[in-house]
């Protein structure tokens, strides 16, 4: 089956490691990811990955437990440079050349990031991950991630979570919440529905680029997202189809 996209911009929540242990990495889990990049990296896609690090401290929380916010922030972004160090790891366990950068300078550990750099990495059919969010407090990993897709041109951001898509309420809690297959932008930011901040939301709105959410964990689904099939919700202006045309 054709691919829809060529550079994407996965966005994986740091809960997405942690399975079903409630907190850290899990192997398991980091591996099932692993491969599950392998599938569709094996389709000559340019993929960049911005990685979050809520599985192991979270900075909205800290600040709301009262730690100063900046100070919160910086340690969430640097709990995202461990899941890109522990991803990296599985994804080279199965072959896969990867880089690290990071936007917070760490240089005995990763790459910095420079914008050009990741481009040529992606286009040596290395993957990419993102660390260290925006390396500004007050920014979260989904807004770091709208604005690297932006950065390097990626047609689509694929956010990966726990469930499959966006729905009118919460499904756990209310029988009657609907799925929606597509959303505006604006809709997303009218009803409060909880697809990403409204900071990364806005960003994507600006520049039109589409976001499709979509659960990470269902075995095949980056590969279903990627070959257009109709999985989870697309997130896109109100009269365009979705994809963006690339704009390099
Ligand atoms: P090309 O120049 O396209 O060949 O890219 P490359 O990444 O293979 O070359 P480079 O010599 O820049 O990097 C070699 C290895 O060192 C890669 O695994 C990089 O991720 C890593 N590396 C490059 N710069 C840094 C750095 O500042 N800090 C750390 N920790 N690793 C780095």
């Amino acid at each position: 089956m054709a691919r829809k996209f060529k550079r994407i911009l996965l966005k994986v929540s740091g809960e997405a490691l942690m399975g079903d242990k409630g907190y850290g990495i899990d192997a398991n889990t980091v591996d099932f990811m692993a491969k599950e990049i392998k599938d569709v990296f094996s389709m000559g896609i340019q993929l960049a990955i911005v990685i979050g690090g809520g599985n192991i401290f979270r900075g909205v929380q800290a600040s709301l437990e009262g730690m100063e916010r900046a100070s919160a922030d910086y340690m969430g972004m640097v709990a995202t440079v461990i899941n890109a160090l522990a991803l990296q790891n599985a994804l080279e366990k199965h072959g896969i050349p990867t880089r690290v950068q990071s936007a917070i300078e760490m240089k005995e550990l990763a790459e910095s990031y420079i914008r050009r750099k990741a481009i040529r990495h992606l286009e040596k059919g290395r993957v990419v991950i993102f660390a260290a969010g925006t390396g500004n407090p007050y920014f979260t990993t989904d807004t770091a991630a709208a604005l690297r897709a932006m950065e390097i041109g990626a047609e689509v951001i694929m956010k990966g979570t726990k469930v499959d898509g966006v729905y009118s309420a919460d499904p756990v809690k209310d029988p009657r919440a609907v799925k929606f297959s597509t959303l505006s932008y604006i809709d997303v930011l009218k009803k409060g529905l909880g697809v990403m901040d409204s900071t990364a939301i806005s960003l994507c709105m600006d520049n039109n680029l589409p976001i499709v959410v979509f659960n990470l964990r269902g075995k095949g689904n980056i590969r279903k997202v990627i070959e257009g099939k109709k999985i989870g919700t697309l997130v896109r202006g109100n009269n365009d189809s979705g994809a963006k045309k690339k704009n390099k």
